[in-house]
C-alpha cells in the first residue's frame, strides 16, 4: 500500500532548491535522502511531513492529497499516523524521559514498551529528568517517543546526528525492525553516506533534481 506520494513538488526561498521533484514511499519501505548542506533536504522533508506547504506540486498520505484535507482530519492524520524526528526534539525539559514517553502513550492510546527502551540503551536512564541527560541519550529518548506513538511513517531529519557510529546502525537497524513489523515506511534525511545506503532507495538532492542512485 502506498503512504505518501509527493508529486511536481518545487520550492523557492532566495533561489529556488528544487523543481519538479516526486516520491513515493511504500508500506515497509525506507528512503533516504542525501545532499550537501543547504541543497533543500529539511525544506523538502518539512513539505513531505505537512509542516510546510511547498509553492508548487501536491503530497498524499494514506490516498488522500493533503491540501483537500479539513483541517481537523489533518490534525488527526499528523497525531496519530506522522512520527517526526527531527534536529530540535522537543522533549519537555522539566519531566524525565520516561514520562515523556508516558505523554505520548497515553495521547495515541498506546503504552511505553521496555524492550524499546533497552534496543536503545536508554532503560537505565530513562528516569532521569531531560535536562540531565546527554545530548545522544535525549536523541534516543525522542526517538523511543516517536516510535511509541506507533507512527505509519517515520520522518527522521539526521536523527543519529548526536550518536556514535555503532548506536547510530543500532538505531537504524531499529527504525528498520519497526518498519517491518508496523507496516510502516521511513524518509530519512541525513548527509551520511553509510548510514543512507542501509536503506532500501537512496535519492541524492542536486541541482534543484531528486535522483535516485540505490
Ligand atoms: N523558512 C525559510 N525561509 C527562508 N529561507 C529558508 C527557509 N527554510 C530554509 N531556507 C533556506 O533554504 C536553503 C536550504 O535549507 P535546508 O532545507 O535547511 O537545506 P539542508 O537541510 O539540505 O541543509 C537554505 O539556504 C536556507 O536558508
Ligand atoms: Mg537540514
Amino acid at each position: 500500500m502506498n503512504l505518501l506520494s509527493a508529486k511536481n513538488l518545487s520550492q523557492t526561498f532566495e533561489y529556488e532548491l528544487f523543481h519538479d521533484v516526486s516520491l513515493e514511499l511504500d508500506e515497509k519501505e525506507t528512503i533516504a535522502i542525501i545532499g550537501v548542506s543547504g541543497s533543500g533536504k529539511s525544506t523538502l522533508l518539512h513539505i513531505l511531513s505537512t509542516l510546510l506547504k511547498a509553492d508548487k506540486g501536491s503530497v498524499s498520505l494514506f490516498g488522500e492529497d493533503v491540501s483537500k484535507l479539513k483541517k481537523n482530519k489533518l490534525v488527526q492524520i499528523k497525531r496519530d499516523m506522522l512520527g517526526l524526528v527531527f534536529q530540535s526534539h522537543y522533549l519537555f525539559k522539566g519531566f524525565s524521559g520516561y514520562e515523556n514517553l508516558e505523554v505520548a502513550a497515553m495521547l495515541s492510546h498506546q503504552t511505553v514498551e521496555e524492550s524499546l527502551l533497552k534496543k536503545l540503551g536508554i532503560d537505565e536512564c530513562i528516569h532521569q529528568k531531560v535536562t540531565e541527560l546527554s545530548g545522544g541519550q535525549q536523541q534516543r529518548i525522542s526517538i523511543a517517543r516517536v516510535l511509541t506513538k506507533k507512527p505509519r511513517i517515520i520522518f527522521a531529519d539526521e536523527p543519529t546526528g548526536n550518536l556514535d557510529k555503532k548506536t547510530a546502525s543500532q538505531v537504524m537497524e531499529l527504525f528498520f525492525e519497526y518498519c517491518q513489523n508496523n507496516n510502516a515506511g521511513m524518509i530519512l534525511v541525513t548527509h551520511d553516506e553509510v548510514l543512507a545506503h542501509m536503506c532500501k532507495k537512496v535519492y541524492r538532492l542536486e541541482s534543484k533534481a531528486l535522483l535516485r542512485i540505490q
